[in-house]
């Protein structure tokens, strides 16, 4: 198949919180390792952005890779602002919590965009709280909590997605 034609029947999920220091790079990580352990690489587009600018341009937080690093999982981007066309070119633009869903849902509004915005932790398969904890201001235990949240969420996204294909 060639590139062009990859791309075109890629399904692209854009993972996003506040800072893309923290959960949404825990997310896209974790997402990015089980299509890697179904095989599923080629079918998606992954990526992480946040509603704010503070860390812009930053790797992950250290928390974050430690305890990724600790699980075998790569956290491969770098901080970036979500933007308006990042609403025209995704597919589904996955929130850590309703404050992200609020923002992404004005940003949305203004674009009249085709981006589904969804929480993860609707997709959580142990319910629960619908938002995953915001964990910069807490200790590792915290990084720690996220990674399983997000694990386990990421998986019922892709229960859901290929049920949906
Ligand atoms: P994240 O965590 O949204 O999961 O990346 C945060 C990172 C930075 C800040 C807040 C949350 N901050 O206030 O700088």
């Amino acid at each position: 198949m060639s590139e062009s034609t990859a791309s075109t029947t890629r399904t692209r999920i854009l993972f996003v919180c506040l800072g893309n220091i923290c959960r949404s790079p825990l997310a896209e990580g974790a997402f990015l390792r089980l299509l890697a352990e179904e095989g599923l690489e080629d079918r998606f587009e992954v990526d992480s952005a946040g509603t704010g600018s503070w860390h812009v341009g930053e790797r992950p937080d250290s928390r974050a890779q430690a305890v990724a690093q600790r699980h075998g999982v790569e956290l491969p981007g770098v901080a970036r602002q979500v933007t308006e066309a990042d609403l025209e070119r995704f597919d589904y633009i996955v929130a850590m919590d309703r404050e992200n869903f609020r923002s992404l849902g004005r940003l949305k509004r203004r674009e009249g965009a085709r981006a589904r915005v969804v929480l993860l932790r609707d997709f959580d398969p142990e319910g629960g709280d619908t938002d995953v904890p915001d964990p910069y201001y807490g200790g590792p235990g915290g990084f720690a909590d996220v990674f399983e949240i997000v694990s386990r969420s990421s998986r019922g996204l892709l229960d859901h997605l290929r049920e949906e294909a």
